[in-house]
């Protein structure tokens, strides 16, 4: 980690200033999303935001009610399993880069994201705030994220610290999970975030780990974090995730944050005075916080006139997340080249379904936030079309159980009547979404519980698209087999009922404020899609290793009996076949692998291993493609997944065009996490290197030999 030397001495003088009333002052929330400063020293209170698909609203100290200003309208942002759809480390940077400008355009200096666990089963309710099921995909967003957001001289903080990989009982569960899948699975995009994007700061999560509080876990925050990973940031709770002075304190926690306005009354408000006068913790444990925190703010530039300003709503900001939308968009399937769809052969046009005609922004739990606007699929399509398509829009389905056939028929008559059919359904988060499955729970009708949605505070109770669009679907592939089918979640949804039938499927997620641009492009092909999925969609929940394997949601207690066999790591060694693996995506062209070329250089300490091949565009229209490098341990001590990504690059290329693609392993891409060692290990032997278009789909194989036993 890059260290900063020049502010250290400075620190240790305003210690020394600093009342216990002043620094207990800066260790704890002051107002809802910020902490106090101490005017006569010139320390600013720290002011602290939600991401991570934007700035969120602004809220008075002590109110959840927000003031419901006109002056906080935000890019609302691609969410993470959109920006990792990309697999583009590039947009990943800009994504970062956007919210972390507009956050200091707001006055920010932390934004409380990126949002970085596992997603673990397609079921978990802020998995559209996460990334992916693969470590690797996710550590390799995570750190041009970072970078780009602190660029802006704001401070990350990234979310949440450890295993908080489900909503159910999230404030109290206690995850049983073993070292081995800690590490490789779980912990990892965490200590590349620490240890290659510099993060200033680190939320803990709610949950507990080991029978104890992530917020109150020496072996995380002190032993894990700040002495392996070398962490010398700030730690900050999740709101109200702290239950005990000492134990938190004295835990590596710095920063207290919480839902409640009794602000003294904090754990670490007026108890920790008491706490410190009477001997129960002492103000060096005090003392080391403060160090903390006074070293993010020199690193945002708080003391300095050069502090960079940021901005938001610039056009440049709007036009970043065009492009991050573009690229997420994930063609699953595509038969008989039904897209794209050709503007010039189509008079009238049906769309059809919920999803096409809502907002998405201002919902989903903390990561709400107030768009400047936000361009839905039915908007977009129209304003790409024009005057000369007509386009008619019915919904096809509604929560509404009375009204539900009269919907359908509506649906049904328009698109008997048109040219083609688009689809939109998917999940939702709405505000009204959120009562609304508040209510289902209570409800005794079994049909009534079923109301899925992406959100916050609670996981799904199954796979299955609310509101019967199954049925929708169906219907609509009888009038017209050609109907184009989108699917707009943060998680997978069971689409099994329609993956035979319909010819065009398109995976998008909560795409941000031009999702709906960038969809018609896509559809209309002005845009060749790019986008590969960063989780498995299996066939049927039950194939998922959290629900076969281990436990969810568990109850007091969860275990996570798969270990290390999340995602495709499961389904690629137990032979379960998905629906769509991870890393499928289609193209509008075709692309050829060829001359696997892979060099080992045994060195000292480390291995180098040079992979190259060529890729060439063999179709008729320009396009990118993502190379994806897995490997394959034939013989090891102990049970290793059949296939595990270690490299990607997303290459565009014109028709006809070639190019070669380099990718580079080192040691640590060919190691596990040895239990009986506590320590990551390289067992000498053969790897194969498999190299394909997706993690069911490998092209090219050449194996290797390493030789030598390396030191972690
Ligand atoms: C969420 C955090 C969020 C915080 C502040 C908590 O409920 O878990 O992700 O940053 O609230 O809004």
């Amino acid at each position: 980690m890059k260290k900063e030397n020049n502010f250290d001495n400075k620190i240790e003088e305003i210690i020394k200033c600093l009342t216990l009333e002043e620094k207990i002052g800066m260790i704890h929330g002051a107002g809802l999303f910020r902490t106090e400063g101490v005017k006569r020293l010139g320390i600013k209170p720290l002011k602290m935001s939600d991401g991570p698909m934007g700035v969120r609203n602004e809220f008075p100290d002590n109110s959840w009610v927000p003031y419901g200003y006109s002056d906080d309208y935000v890019s609302y942002l691609p969410c993470n399993t959109a920006l990792a759809s990309t697999w583009n480390r590039e947009l990943a940077y800009k994504e970062g880069y956007v919210l972390g400008n507009e956050a200091r355009g707001r006055g920010k200096d932390i934004i409380l994201a990126p949002g970085i666990n596992i997603i673990r089963s397609p079921l978990g309710g802020r998995n559209f705030e996460y990334m992916s099921e693969d470590p690797y995909l996710t550590k390799e967003m995570a750190v041009p994220y970072i970078k780009g957001v602190q660029e802006n001289d704001v401070a990350v903080c990234v979310k949440h610290f450890a295993v908080n990989n489900q909503e159910t009982e999230r404030l109290n569960v206690d995850v049983v999970v073993s070292d081995r899948a800690l590490r490789e699975i779980y912990f990892l995009a965490f200590e590349a975030a620490v240890k290659e994007g510099n993060a200033y700061s680190i939320m803990t999560a709610y949950n507990k780990i080991w029978d104890q509080y992530c917020a109150h876990n020496p072996k995380l925050l002190q032993e894990i974090l700040r002495d392996e990973w070398g962490f010398d940031g700030v730690v900050i709770s999740d709101w109200s995730g702290i239950h005990d002075t000492k134990e938190a304190a004295e835990a590596g926690m710095d920063i207290e944050m919480s839902v409640t306005y009794n602000f003294d009354e904090y754990f670490f408000a007026n108890p920790m005075i008491h706490a410190v006068e009477k001997g129960i913790v002492k103000e060096e444990v005090i003392d080391d916080k403060i160090r903390n925190i006074l070293r993010l703010m020199y690193r945002i530039n708080m003391f300095s006139e050069n502090r960079k300003k940021g901005a938001y709503n610039s056009y440049e900001n709007r036009e970043k997340t065009l492009e991050i939308a573009r690229e997420s968009i994930i063609l699953l399937k595509n038969e008989e080249n039904v897209l794209p769809l050709k503007e010039k052969e189509i008079k009238t046009i049906a769309v059809i379904g919920e999803n096409a005609d809502i907002r998405h922004s201002a919902g989903g739990g903390s990561a709400e936030i107030k768009a400047l606007y936000e361009i839905t699929p039915l908007l977009g399509l129209k304003m790409k079309l024009g005057g000369n398509t007509e386009v008619k829009y019915a919904k096809g389905y509604t929560h509404n159980e009375e009204e539900r056939e009269e919907v359908l028929k509506e649906a049904i008559d328009i698109a008997k009547k048109s040219d083609a059919v688009i689809f939109v359904g998917g999940l939702k988060h709405t505000k009204e979404d959120f009562e609304l499955y508040q209510n289902a729970l209570e409800s005794t009708k079994k049909e009534e519980q079923l109301i899925n949605i992406d959100s916050e505070g609670n996981d799904k109770t199954d796979m299955s698209l609310p509101y019967k669009q199954d049925e929708v679907i169906k219907e609509l592939l009888k009038v017209n087999e050609n109907t184009v089918v989108v699917i707009s979640t943060g998680s997978p949804v069971d689409m099994s009922s329609f993956a035979d039938n319909a010819k065009a499927i398109i995976q998008t997620s909560y795409n941000g404020m031009e999702g709906g641009t960038a969809l018609a492009e896509v559809i209309f092909g002005d845009v060749n899609p790019s986008g590969k999925l960063p989780v498995t969609i299996p066939v049927k929940l039950e194939d998922s290793p959290a629900h076969c394997l281990g436990e969810f949601p568990g109850k007091e207690k969860v275990r996570y009996d798969e270990d290390i066999f999340v995602g495709y790591r499961y389904f690629s060694t137990y032979d379960v076949e998905p629906l769509f693996a991870f890393g499928h995506g289609l193209s509008y062209t075709t692309f050829k692998y060829n001359d696997l070329k892979v060099e080992v250089n045994e060195l000292e300490d480390d291995v180098n291993i040079k992979v190259s091949l060529k890729l060439t565009n063999t179709g008729e229209v320009s396009g990118s493609e993502v190379v994806q490098v897995y490997i394959n341990d034939e013989k090891s001590s102990v049970k290793r997944p059949n296939i595990e990504l270690k490299g990607f690059e997303k290459i565009h290329l014109e028709p006809k065009e070639t190019k070669i693609v380099n990718i580079n392993l080192n040691k640590n891409d060919f190691a596990f996490y040895n239990e009986d060692k506590n320590a990551w290990t390289l067992e000498s032997g053969k790897f194969n290197i498999l190299v394909g278009s997706s993690s069911d789909n490998i092209l090219l194989k050449e194996s290797i030999n390493l030789e030598k036993d390396y030191k972690f």
